[in-house]
């Protein structure tokens, strides 16, 4: 008889932070030619956090992440990865943002390193800390989805300006014996022949910072609104379709679905594409707007410390962004229930 028992990934906790300035539709309406009532139809946001001119992606992350590693009644110590998704860096070259995070929160001597994967950033960790985990090479994964998106939107275009906002979330993936717990599934994949869907030109070895780039703004996100919104819906749903198909699970036995908060309309439009309840599908961004990498795991911590979210749940992640990338997992909700 072999002695072999299995090592599952299991996602153990969240935590996360929201800024403390709010930037509302009615302040941007003096900033850009919008209204109020023009971006809550089209998108359903109503305000975003923002944060500090101090306050950088990594502090965001250590709150969020300080959050996580508390929750899955672990310390700092048992941490032996760190791996931070984020298209606004601390620094665009190096140090990572994860080293950085992992510093801040005293993890010292353990691997750390960033992905780009934009908007479905946290689900592509999900997938990397399940396989370091399943392989047997960590044991405590820390994942972070971390944004600074104000420091990339250019204030005077009102077809980005009115989107994103700033935040992070984090997890702790962990090693556990039981089935019941584990990941069941994780979906991520990648187009890059519509990189030039959503862009932020500079800097980078196309544009290495200049005069030029100062000049004509590419240090700006730049995004095709409406092909990429036409291409997220139909790529979400897909994605679910295939997922829920694969694992035999029907999509009105989830109890939470948590998509990219990204507009409501494409929300909506995969929510009913799937048949689903308004009870199942998890909205945060009318508060948050598109926090990018942090906008899954705020929306987990959101239904967490409001107490809908319970132990052993399941949970159905789906994300799109910049890449293109896009990514859907489903996993049950490992952790305690919230204490307050
Ligand atoms: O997170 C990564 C994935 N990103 C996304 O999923 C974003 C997807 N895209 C979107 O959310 C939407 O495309 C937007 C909210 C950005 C834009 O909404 P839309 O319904 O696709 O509008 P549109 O780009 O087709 O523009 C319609 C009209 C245009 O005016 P004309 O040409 O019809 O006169 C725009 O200039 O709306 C105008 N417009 C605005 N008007 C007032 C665009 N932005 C604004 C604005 N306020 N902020």
């Amino acid at each position: 008889m072999s002695n072999y028992s299995p090592i599952y990934a299991s996602f153990r906790s969240i935590g996360a932070y929201a800024p403390q300035k709010i930037l509302s539709n009615s302040d941007l309406e003096s900033m850009v030619d919008t209204t109020d009532e023009w971006i809550l139809k089209r998108t359903g946001i109503k305000e975003r956090r923002i944060a500090a001119d101090d306050e950088y992606t990594s502090d965001m992350g250590a709150k969020a992440g300080l959050k996580a590693i508390e929750r899955a009644g672990i310390s700092c110590d048992d941490v032996d990865l760190v791996i931070c998704a984020t298209v606004t860096p601390d620094y665009f070259n190096m140090p990572s943002t994860a080293c950085i995070i992992s510093d801040k929160l005293g993890i010292h001597n353990v691997q750390a390193f960033d992905i780009s994967a934009a908007c479905s950033g946290f689900v592509y960790l999900i997938s990397l800390a399940k396989a370091f985990i399943e392989s047997g090479m960590k044991k405590n994964v820390l994942i972070i989805g971390a944004e600074k998106f104000s420091s990339i939107v250019d204030y005077t275009d009102r077809g980005t300006c009115i989107l994103f906002g700033d935040g992070a979330g984090a997890a702790i993936i962990s090693a556990s014996s039981k089935k019941e717990e584990a990941i069941v599934d994780v979906h991520a994949s990648a187009d890059g022949s519509y990189a030039d869907f959503l862009v932020t030109p500079a800097p980078g070895t196309i544009n290495p910072v200049s005069q030029k780039v100062i000049d004509e703004g590419l240090n700006f996100v730049q995004m095709k609104g409406n092909e990429t919104f036409k291409l997220a819906v139909k790529t979400l749903t897909k994605d679910v379709i295939e997922i829920l198909k694969k694992n035999s699970i029907n999509a009105e036995d989830i109890p939470h679905f948590i998509p990219h908060q990204a507009n409501y309309r494409i929300i909506k439009a995969v929510g009913d594409a799937l048949k689903m309840r308004e009870d199942q599908v998890v909205l945060t961004v009318g508060k948050y707007g598109n926090t990018s990498a942090a906008s899954i795991p705020m929306a987990v911590n959101d239904i967490y410390e409001s107490g809908r979210l319970k132990k052993g749940e399941m949970m159905l992640f789906d994300t799109f962004g910049g890449g293109l990338t896009w990514a859907s997992a489903l996993l049950p909700f490992a952790g305690e229930n919230y204490q307050g």
